[in-house]
């Protein structure tokens, strides 16, 4: 039986199916999620796709075909802000982006990275950038990177009434530490892992990603804890899966990594549309009399 089955046994009385009407993924209703709906998918032994998005218009899109979780990561820097890692991302272009997709949505709870250098400080710098993305870009809840080391932060900004999504196993911020490899590897990273995700889930987070885990470290943390997990590289046993858009509409230029999938080529698509208008302005085949006023 499957992790999720498992916990879905648990919830439900033996034989009742799922009540689908409230799925968080192809339910009915249309209400802005939060928190609470995440928790109760939870329950149910359900699971729930994440997208990140870093613009309206594309966060509209994702926010019709009914993803109930967007998240403007920090990811942006590389997918959208032209850097080489997210480690240049700053406040004020989370904030400004973050509110954007916002405006572009009416049902997904969508969920605000707060970048490098942003709540390392302490918990009350933290409290203050978070309070800015919630008041000033109408966020439903934040995320930060780091385990038993940002225990501190979730708590305080828990208390104040800011729901926190932690994030754990390899942390893109700490790339100059860390470099992009699979964590967890071995009984000793193991065993921090679990303690790391159970120090996120006691100070109260309400959900936790898990990016590039060893699958069976994965499945043994979701079954561990009460909350969420959110897999990205972390194999099928998670509550949730994240990817990045770009990589997974095929829009990223060069390698992506092995765990993400690509669902369609709109480099290819864009590319294609680029190169067709330009021949036509070239040929004078554009404007044509339909694209003329007289
Ligand atoms: O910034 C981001 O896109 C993320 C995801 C990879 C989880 O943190």
């Amino acid at each position: 039986m499957s992790l999720q089955a498992a916990r879905n046994q648990s919830a439900s009385p033996a034989g009742a199916p799922a009540d689908s009407s409230k799925a968080l993924y192809g339910g009915k209703s249309t209400r802005r999620i939060s928190v609470h709906d995440i928790a109760a998918a939870t329950e149910r032994g359900e699971k729930w796709p994440m997208l990140t998005a870093y613009d309206a218009m594309t966060a509209s899109v994702f926010d019709e075909a009914g993803i109930p979780v967007m998240l403007v990561g920090d990811s942006m820097g590389n997918c959208h802000l032209g850097y080489e890692t997210t480690v240049p991302v700053t406040m004020d272009e989370i904030a400004i982006l973050s509110a954007a997709v916002v405006r572009g949505t009416r049902r997904a709870l969508i969920v605000a990275d707060l970048p490098f250098g942003a709540y390392q400080e302490g918990p009350v710098q933290a409290l203050r950038n978070a309070t800015r993305l919630i008041k000033e870009s109408g966020v439903g809840a934040v995320k930060l990177e780091g385990g038993e080391r940002s225990h501190e932060q979730i708590e305080l900004l828990v208390d104040a009434g800011i729901p926190v999504m932690a994030h754990i196993g390899l942390t893109p911020q700490s790339v100059n530490a860390m470099g992009y490899r699979v964590q967890g590897r071995g009984e000793e990273a193991a065993q921090q892992m679990l303690r790391d995700a159970k120090a996120v889930q006691d100070a109260g987070a309400f959900a936790v990603v898990l990016e590039l885990v060893p699958a069976e470290l994965a499945a043994e943390v979701t079954r561990t804890l009460h909350i969420p997990t959110v897999g990205i590289g972390a194999g099928p046993d998670t509550d949730a899966q994240v990817l990045v858009y770009t990589d997974m509409v095929g829009l990223t230029g060069g390698k992506v990594p092995r765990f993400t999938k690509q669902y369609a080529n709109l480099r290819q698509v864009l590319g294609d549309a680029a190169k067709e208008f330009a021949e036509e302005v070239v040929g004078g085949a554009f404007p044509a009399a339909e694209h003329t006023f007289h």
